[in-house]
C-alpha cells in the first residue's frame, strides 16, 4: 500500500460539495490501485475569514508543508472581497511551494458536445506560468477616490520564473504532438512581452524537435473558438493563461468539468489540485454543482504521485459515464444532481477497474 498525507481545503460553496464527491472515487480507485489517500481536513475558507481576519491561520503555509499534496475545492464568496480570498490563500500557495507551472488540459471528452459547430478533437493543454507576470504586489493607489486619482499595477518577469515555465512546456510538446504554441501580447505590450518572446526562441535551439508559433493573446483567443484542433500545448503567461484557460473550459462544454494542477514539478514541495471553476454561489447548497472538474484534478493528482494506471481508470470512468449514459448535471444539459453523478462514477469505475 502506497500511503499519501494529503490536505484538503474544499473552501467555499460548491467546494464544500465537489470535494467530498471527489473523494469518494479517488478512495474508490485507491482501493483497488493499493493507494491509501489520508486525508486532512483543512477548514480554510471566507467564512473562516469571517470569523477570524484571515484566510488561513499564520503558520498555514508551515501546516501545509507536511503534506504530500493539496486537494482544493474553490474560495471565495459575497461578502468577502475576491482579491482577499485569492491573495490570502490561493496564490500565498502557488507561491510558497513554488508551483509554478499550471497544468490545465483543454480535451472534449466523449459524449459531451461543444459550443463550437462542427468541432474537431479537441485534446490540448495550457502551461499557465503561476508565480509572477501580471499577477504581482507591485503597485499602488495614489489620492484615493478624488479626481487626481492613480493607479499602477506593474508586472513581473524574470528569466528564471519565464525559463522554467518554458523548459516544462517544450517538454510537454516533446512527451506529446511536438507541437508548442506562445501567448504573446509584444505589439502592444513592449518590455515584458518582447523579452518573453525572446526566451521563447532561444529555448527553441534547445529543442530541435519541438515546433513553435507564436500568437498574439487577442488572434489566439479566436483561433480557441475557430480552429483549436490546432493546438497541442500553450504556453501562456498567468493572466494570459487564466483567462484563455476560461474560455478553454467554455469549449470543451463547460467549466464544470475543467481541471488544474498547481505543479512543483520537482517535488521539492507539495503540489495543489483544483477545478478551474470558483465557488458558484449562484448554485451552491443545491445539490446540482458538476463534480467532474474536481474528480478530473483527482485524476492528475494521482498522475503526479505516478499512479497513471489509477488516473487512467478515473478517466475511463468519466468518459463511460458521460459517453455510455445519460447521467449529467445541468451545466452540461442533464438533470442529474452532485450524488447521482458521483454514485453513476462508481459503478462505472467498478466496471472500469474489473475490465483490466
Ligand atoms: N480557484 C478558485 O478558488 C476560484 C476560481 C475562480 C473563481 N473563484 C471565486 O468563485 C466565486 C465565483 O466566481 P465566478 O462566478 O466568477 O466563477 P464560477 O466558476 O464560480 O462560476 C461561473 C459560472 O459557472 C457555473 N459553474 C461553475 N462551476 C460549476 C460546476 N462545478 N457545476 C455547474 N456549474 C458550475 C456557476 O454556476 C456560474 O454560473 C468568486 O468569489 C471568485 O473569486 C475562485
Amino acid at each position: 500500500m502506497d500511503t499519501y498525507r494529503i490536505a484538503t481545503i474544499p473552501g467555499d460553496g460548491i467546494g464544500t460539495e465537489v470535494v467530498p464527491a471527489a473523494q469518494e472515487v479517488l478512495e474508490r480507485v485507491g482501493a483497488r490501485f493499493g493507494i491509501e489517500l489520508a486525508w486532512t481536513e483543512l477548514e480554510w475558507s471566507c467564512e473562516y475569514y469571517a470569523r477570524t481576519g484571515r484566510m488561513m491561520p499564520e503558520d498555514g503555509i508551515e501546516t501545509l508543508g507536511g503534506f504530500d499534496q493539496i486537494f482544493l475545492g474553490a474560495v471565495g464568496y459575497p461578502g468577502v472581497p475576491d482579491h482577499v480570498s485569492l491573495w490570502g490563500l490561493l496564490i500565498p500557495i502557488r507561491r510558497a511551494f513554488r508551483q509554478y507551472v499550471n497544468l490545465r488540459p483543454v480535451t472534449l471528452l466523449p459524449g459531451i458536445s461543444s459550443p463550437l459547430r462542427d468541432v474537431p478533437a479537441i485534446d490540448f493543454v495550457v502551461v499557465r506560468e503561476n508565480n509572477e507576470g501580471e499577477y504581482s504586489e507591485a503597485g499602488g493607489r495614489l489620492y484615493r477616490g478624488t479626481a487626481d486619482e492613480v493607479a499602477i499595477q506593474e508586472s513581473v518577469f524574470t528569466r528564471r520564473g519565464v525559463e522554467r515555465v518554458m523548459r516544462y512546456a517544450y517538454d510537454l510538446a516533446g512527451s506529446r504532438r511536438g507541437r508548442l504554441a506562445s501567448a504573446t501580447k509584444s505589439n502592444g505590450i513592449i518590455h515584458t512581452m518582447p523579452f518573453w518572446d525572446d526566451v521563447f526562441r532561444e529555448l527553441a535551439a534547445e529543442h530541435p524537435g519541438v515546433e513553435t508559433s507564436e500568437y498574439h493573446i487577442d488572434a489566439l483567443s479566436a483561433l480557441f473558438v475557430l480552429d483549436p484542433g490546432r493546438f497541442d500545448v500553450v504556453v501562456a503567461s498567468n493572466l494570459f493563461g487564466d483567462i484563455l484557460t476560461d474560455l478553454g473550459a467554455a469549449i470543451i462544454g463547460s467549466i464544470g468539468i475543467a481541471p488544474s494542477a498547481n505543479l512543483n514539478p520537482e517535488g521539492a514541495f507539495p503540489s495543489m489540485f483544483e477545478p478551474v471553476h470558483g465557488s458558484a454561489p449562484d448554485i451552491a447548497g443545491t445539490g446540482r454543482a458538476n463534480p467532474l472538474g474536481q474528480v478530473w484534478a483527482g485524476a492528475m493528482m494521482l498522475d503526479h504521485l505516478g499512479h497513471a494506471d489509477a488516473a487512467e481508470a478515473v478517466m475511463g470512468a468519466v468518459s463511460h459515464v458521460l459517453a455510455e449514459t445519460g447521467v449529467r448535471t445541468a451545466d452540461l444539459g442533464g438533470t442529474a444532481s452532485t450524488r447521482e453523478v458521483t454514485a453513476e462514477l462508481l459503478t462505472a469505475l467498478d466496471r472500469e477497474v474489473a475490465a483490466r
